[in-house]
């Protein structure tokens, strides 16, 4: 639980950056300069998540988040055989189970927990514990499904903010964020850490702020959106400033 009077932790994630350098096949941007940039910046920790199809991060970004990030690193995955051997092998501070679906754009829900889930659950998180990898679960609000929680073999349940986000401004705001608090007790019920992630900005993280017992927060596409846009003029005046002093160089 969190000490009162401590701030939200805040995690940044870094797929877009990714995305963007998969978009060249070569190596700019540099997920790893981004995460170096988002501690200077104040970030808690960095999330990445390496999906089946590698259409963003990979093992290679993981492992030199490893070897040279000085913030712990959250891994997002697919409780498969190919990740669980991936995270026991690179050994990330915090695994995020999240679902995945093959042709989604992004994570569209949270985990569904049947007896088969969380047999594998338990075998997966057995195995953190004992390499000291905490493991959280991507979860919708749902009290039902909340109720499934397993007691022991995770520490944290990352609540899904996406359908707030999307009523956010409308009349479905109040009944999301009231799901979202509802749940959140839910959660801390079970002893288990508060945090909260999907399409969180600038407008709409004050309201989710006031979700009670909130530890962390994890945050992508708005963050990288701005960073995209409020970095767009430097990189301009840049090339700007160069041809302009370039001028006095060039033949007539
Ligand atoms: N938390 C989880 C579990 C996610 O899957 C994502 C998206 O990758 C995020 C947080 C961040 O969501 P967004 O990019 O909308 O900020």
């Amino acid at each position: 639980m969190p000490l009162p009077g401590m701030p939200v932790r805040l995690g940044v994630n870094i797929d877009h950056v990714a995305t963007l350098r998969q978009a060249r096949g070569e190596f700019d941007p540099d997920p790893l300069a981004a995460a170096h940039l988002a501690r200077l910046a104040g970030a808690d920790q960095i999330v990445l998540h390496v999906r089946e199809d590698r259409r963003h991060a990979n093992e290679n970004d993981l492992r030199r988040l490893r070897e040279t990030a000085s913030l712990p690193v959250n891994l997002e995955m697919a409780l498969t055989q190919e990740m669980a051997e991936l995270a026991f092998a690179l050994v990330p501070d915090r695994v995020t189970l999240v679902p995945e679906k093959r042709n989604e754009t992004t994570t569209e829900g949270g985990l569904v927990l049947t007896p088969d889930y969380l047999r594998a659950l338990d075998a997966f998180s057995g195995r953190c514990a004992d390499l000291g990898i905490r493991v959280s679960l991507f979860m919708d609000p749902d009290p039902e499904m909340l109720g499934r929680l397993p007691s022991a073999s995770v520490d944290q349940v990352e609540l899904h903010t996406g359908p707030f986000a999307r009523a956010f401004g409308s009349s479905r705001e109040k009944e999301e964020f009231a799901r979202l608090t509802f749940a959140a007790t839910l959660v801390a019920r079970h002893g288990l850490v508060v945090a909260a992630g999907h399409g969180l900005t600038l407008y709409n993280l004050p309201r989710i702020l006031a979700i009670p017992g909130l530890a962390e927060v994890n945050i992508g596409h708005s963050i990288i959106s701005r960073a995209v846009l409020l970095g767009l003029r430097e990189a301009v005046s840049e090339v700007r400033t160069l041809l302009l002093h370039s001028l006095g160089g060039r033949a007539s």
